[in-house]
């Protein structure tokens, strides 16, 4: 796909840098933009225009160029602002790499648009720049490509999501950004009212609620790329404010959620990507997700699929498993070959505080038949061959083995899991495998608080089936809750919603609410649902992650023209930052300092 841009006569310029070629040769023409770099080889000068289209290249020769605008050519420095007028000829030297490789602008005239100081790092794909002067200069750092193509490519994913829902029917309605907190379950980011002392907006973690009215309001397919907010630990698939493509629709059920957005994927990754889904996207249940993979977002271009190990490793008098709630292993292709300083540094990996397991068992299946493990003062090579018989490991493979808590364990081991496959090559950026996580718990137990909270929200609807044991066991219920998740990345998440109000106050009070703190915090929902509300639910992607994903990079921050740092910062304007005295007192604020 290519962006169109609209032929116009402009002042500036007639062409831009990446359009002209051998088709051009004769023409005069005036092109505007900044000098990437300039060669001075004494009587020759060449210089790269570079803009957003690409880089032309500037000719000027003693003797042949005015002496005027040979002096001038000289004086021209990285990153200046310049128009030139001139000729477009043949290059000698061509470079068949650049589209505009054919060609080069012998210069008549050149005027100094505007001068540019040295910029702090070498506007070049290949950049000097560190991350922290690049986040400060980012208006710079977004002239490199690598940035470029990425707000590109951010920019046909958003045409292509309006296209496909425009065709589906769905309307895109702006909802406020000055609420009342959404419970999301992260903290909110509030704004002081000057007009209602003491009172403050939050800014929405997401337009849940808006969109549930508007279902209400018999606008039945609704979405919006939108901005949420959110105060919670960063990471590089976290930022304080993401996009997220909301969605919303009424009279459906979960599977015309699932099949409508597994549509708009499908969509996106064969008109941006040029890959086409001919299959329906897998579907795996969160039990099994989290007893396969110990994780609500496995990645699945891989197996590895985690084998609990207990009722064999029970057998023997080795304490650390018999003690264990969960033992369970995966098997590493090929490995068995791994050094002693390999399997070290597994170790060192798996006992790191962030991922926290005790040790690690490891069981080398050689390519002879014979098993070694670590061990091998409890279990003879006869209990061995029976892990790696549950494992279906082969000789040549790796067994490794963790033990403890089921959920802390299962964790490790997704973990070691990943960092396996990672050191495998099996998590290539661009292969793409998508999957559905369906049925996830209702409710949380949070050991803290020593209540239950939602998982997903408190909006989302219990499978009907397990609607009896509300009361009774809320732990086993299970909602009408999905995730999509591609490569191990929690893309989207949604649900069926809960439209009855009589449910919903049951679900508040599930979740510790008092009728009356129910009705300050959400009183216009269940009102609204007093009215006639729809059956209804939707989900969001996150934007930022999708287009993470399609460019083939981890971080987020890389896909946002203007991100925050780790610290949750805006380096370039430098923010958060102290407002004056006379602001909070407007606001009836006043600062007090902690510690
Ligand atoms: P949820 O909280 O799962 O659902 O968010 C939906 C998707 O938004 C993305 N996301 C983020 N991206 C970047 N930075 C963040 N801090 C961040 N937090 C979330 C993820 C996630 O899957 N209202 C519900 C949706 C619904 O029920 O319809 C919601 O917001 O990709």
């Amino acid at each position: 796909m290519t962006i169109f841009v609209e032929k116009k006569k402009f002042m500036f310029r007639t062409h831009h840098c990446g359009e002209l070629n051998a088709q051009h040769i004769g023409q005069h023409v005036t092109l505007s933009a900044w000098v990437q770099r300039s060669r001075n080889k004494g009587k020759m000068i060449w210089i790269d225009l570079r803009d957003r289209y690409g880089l032309t290249q500037l000719v000027f020769e003693e003797g042949v160029t005015s002496p005027e605008v040979f002096e001038q050519a000289q004086k021209v420095g990285r990153e200046f602002v310049i128009q030139v007028q001139g000729m477009v000829i043949e290059r000698v030297a061509k470079n068949p790499n650049m589209p505009t490789g054919d060609i080069e602008i012998k210069v008549e005239a050149l005027k100094v648009l505007n001068k540019a100081i040295l910029p702090p790092f070498t506007i070049e794909d290949q950049t000097d720049g560190g991350e922290e002067i690049r986040m400060k200069y980012r208006y710079l750092d977004l002239r490199r490509n690598t940035l470029k193509d990425k707000l590109i490519l951010r920019h046909k994913l958003a045409q292509e999501v309006r296209r496909f829902l425009d065709e589906q029917g769905f309307l895109e309605i702006e909802t406020p950004y000055l609420i009342k907190s959404t419970p999301e379950g992260a903290r909110d980011f509030v704004v002081p009212s000057r007009m209602h002392e003491g009172q403050f907006y939050a800014l929405p973690q997401s337009p849940q609620t808006f969109k549930q009215l508007l279902m209400v309001s018999g606008y039945d397919k609704y979405f919006q790329l939108v901005k949420c907010f959110r105060d919670e630990d960063l990471r590089a698939d976290r930022q304080p404010e993401f996009t997220q493509i909301d969605c919303e629709m009424a009279f459906i059920e979960q599977e015309d959620i699932l099949n409508t957005f597994e549509g708009l994927a499908k969509h996106l990754f064969k008109k941006v990507k040029g890959i086409e889904f001919n299959e329906p996207f897998s579907r795996m249940t969160y039990a099994d997700a989290m007893r396969l993979y110990g994780s609500d977002k496995p990645d699945i271009r891989f197996g590895m699929q985690f084998v609990e190990l207990k009722k064999l490793t029970d057998k023997k008098a080795f304490v650390v498993f018999n003690s264990a709630e969960y033992v369970g292993g995966i098997c590493a292709k090929g490995c068995a070959g791994y050094t002693r300083k390999e399997l070290d540094s597994l170790t060192d990996f798996v006992t790191k505080p962030q991922i926290g397991a005790k040790g690690l068992v490891y069981v080398k299946y050689n390519e002879d038949g014979t098993l070694k493990s670590t061990v091998d003062k409890f279990y003879d090579e006869a209990d061995l061959k029976e892990w790696a018989v549950a494992l279906n490991a082969q000789p040549g493979d790796l067994m490794l083995i963790l033990a403890g808590s089921t959920a802390k364990t299962q964790s490790a081991l997704n973990e070691l899991r990943l960092e396996m496959g990672q050191r495998l090559g099996f998590r290539n950026p661009e292969i793409f495998a998508p999957l559905w996580v369906v049925d996830f718990p209702l409710l949380e137990w949070n050991e803290d608080a020593k209540r239950f909270h939602a998982m997903h929200h408190p909006f989302t609807s219990p499978k009907p089936e397990d609607i009896h044991m509300l009361s009774s066991e809320p732990g086993k219920v299970r909602a009408n809750a999905y995730d999509m998740v591609i490569n191990g990345v929690e893309i989207g998440g949604g649900s069926i919603r809960i439209h009855d109000s009589e449910l919903q106050q049951l679900m508040f009070k599930l979740l510790g609410f008092t009728p009356e703190q129910a009705q300050s915090q959400f009183g216009f929902l269940i009102d609204a649902f007093r009215y006639g509300a729809p059956p209804h639910g939707g989900l969001a992607l996150g934007f930022d992650r999708l287009v993470a994903m399609f460019a083939g990079i981890d971080s987020i921050r890389e896909v946002i023209a203007f991100p925050k740092n780790n610290a949750g910062r805006d380096m370039m304007i430098d923010s958060p930052s102290p407002i004056d005295l006379a602001q909070l007192d407007e606001l009836s604020l006043s600062v007090v300092k902690k510690g």
